[in-house]
């Protein structure tokens, strides 16, 4: 097991494996021991609860998964209180994604909680699905700078941004680099889908975000450019769903991954990936 640990953002993980914001449950545990991953990063978490995008929020199509969930969950309170505790039996390692539509929605949600025994924060600033605090809030350059120079201040625990395809990673991971610990690239692509019968958006929301196989090229490229333009260790993910598709993310430098949408269609995938990893080093 030793030689699949990985050190980043000063964090011992017990392999690169871990599983990707809001494509898993804890009930996956019935399945297999989540403690045999790397980690877990949570849905994202905003301070209070979200109900989400209207339906259909789901929509798959010939080349990946499209969705538009839009960050519903609990809000911070019933997260602490109910959710966490749950996550913490299931693997020591949770990585807390995180999402405000203002800066001090970021600062609360950090303050409480550093207290916790959560490992680390993933700044969500790259879903395309909602209409503030999202993607936009990604693009905003002179406001990321100074939400990830006030984090920096609050956080008693690694800070790791996740990005876009659609962010200027040259100017973006360069500019964050002082005040973060780490990245994840790349969040779902925003994408759309028609119903030609009805000549209206497959989506509720009318866009969404792509993820799965299709998105996997997008990533590794994303994760290759960022590599260049900063010392920090960089989770690669988007479209992992073999054991081959890991390699590739580690060797364009990519310290640990990210499974996301796989999960759906294979939810025994981190095992496996785990176990197909241990088999690779022998
Ligand atoms: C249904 C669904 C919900 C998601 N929810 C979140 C979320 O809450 N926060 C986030 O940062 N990413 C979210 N994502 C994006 C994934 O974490 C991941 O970045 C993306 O799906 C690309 O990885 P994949 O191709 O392996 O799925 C979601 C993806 C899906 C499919």
């Amino acid at each position: 097991m030793k030689r699949l640990e990985v050190q980043a953002f000063g964090v011992t993980f017990r392999n690169p494996i871990l599983l990707a914001s809001g494509t898993w449950s804890p009930r996956l545990n019935e399945l297999y021991p989540l403690s045999m991953l790397g980690g877990l990063v949570t849905k994202t978490i905003t301070v209070e609860p979200r109900e989400g995008n209207p339906p259909p929020r789901i929509w798959e199509t010939e080349h990946g998964v499209l969705n538009s969930i839009g960050l519903e969950n609990p809000g911070i309170d019933r997260f602490i209180d109910k959710v966490l505790p749950e996550l913490e039996q299931l693997n020591p390692i949770i990585i807390v994604s995180i999402a405000g539509s203002k800066p001090e929605e970021f600062y609360t949600l950090v303050e409480r909680l550093n207290p916790t025994n959560v490992t680390a924060y993933e700044i969500n600033v790259s879903c395309p699905n909602v209409t503030r605090g999202g993607i936009e809030l990604g693009k905003d350059t002179t406001s990321l700078l100074d939400i990830a120079r006030n984090l920096r201040e609050l956080s008693h625990k690694p800070l790791i941004y996740k990005l876009s395809i659609v962010h200027d990673i040259d100017q973006i991971v360069p500019l964050l680099t002082p005040y973060a610990d780490g990245f994840t690239l790349i969040n779902s692509v925003p994408a759309m889908a028609i119903d030609l019968q009805t000549r209206r958006p497959q989506l509720g929301n009318v866009t969404g975000g792509l993820s799965g196989p299709s998105i996997k090229p997008i990533a590794l490229y994303a994760v290759h450019k960022a590599k260049k333009l900063t010392h920090l260790p960089i989770i690669g993910c988007g479209g992992v769903s073999k054991l081959e598709d890991v390699l590739e993310f580690i060797t364009v430098g990519a310290s640990l991954v990210q499974v996301g949408s796989a999960n759906f269609n294979h939810p025994l995938i981190g095992k496996e990936l785990v176990e197909g990893l241990m088999e690779n080093l022998i």
